[in-house]
């Protein structure tokens, strides 16, 4: 994997949080977590679009299960931090019944995203469900919700890069950084 180095162009905008490094190294954690406790099982891994991309990368590189992999995408209208109205823009293809489930997601913030993936997903009787998110936001849950294999858990600041984004840029950051002048809240 990659690591950060000088060459990388960093955005002045953009105070790191979590490095490149932090994260690769919590990456090899995570998947020998998952290595672990799927042992004997194939695993269907649900990614859910966009933010997720890169993130996605790195881990199932470090996944020695068998395993298939789909997508879901999932937009909340708005460009900050609050997702309002979500909407659907791209189903599952795979057919997850009877099949372990392992949904991975960016980053778990008022939890609306999530639970609305996995009331969905267990309509469709998964032998389990369990999920997966780089990053959690645990002082911004509305419900109960937790993930079963969590990144980093990060204070309520709005982060960037790493696959997550401020209205479609900094995706491409290898980093987790802070916006140094945060949108405005919505
Ligand atoms: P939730 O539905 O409030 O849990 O929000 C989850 C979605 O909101 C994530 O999948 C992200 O797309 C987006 N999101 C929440 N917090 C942040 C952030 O700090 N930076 C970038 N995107 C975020
Ligand atoms: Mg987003």
């Amino acid at each position: 994997m990659s690591r950060s180095s000088t060459s990388v162009p960093l955005d002045p905008s953009v105070d790191i949080l979590i490095s490149a490094s932090r994260i690769h190294r919590r990456i090899n954690v995570l998947a020998e977590q998952i290595n672990q406790d799927f042992a004997g099982k194939e695993v269907v891994l649900v990614a859910l679009l966009n933010g997720t991309v890169i993130f996605l990368a790195d881990l199932i590189r470090r996944i020695s299960l068998p395993l298939r992999l789909d997508f879901m995408g999932v937009s909340s209208y708005g460009s900050g931090t609050e997702s309002g109205t979500l909407i659907f823009t791209k189903e599952l293809r795979l057919d997850v019944r009877h099949r372990h489930v392992l949904v991975v997601d960016d980053i778990l913030d008022t939890g609306k995203t999530l639970n609305a993936v996995l009331e969905r997903l267990r309509r469709l009787q998964p032998a389990s469900l369990k999920t997966c998110v780089l990053l959690d936001k645990p002082e911004r849950r509305s419900g109960s919700l937790q993930a079963d294999y969590v990144g980093f858990s990060i204070p309520n600041q709005f982060v960037v890069g790493y696959g997550l984004d401020y209205d479609e840029r900094y995706r491409n950051l290898p980093y987790i950084g802070v916006l140094k002048n945060p949108p405005p809240a919505e």
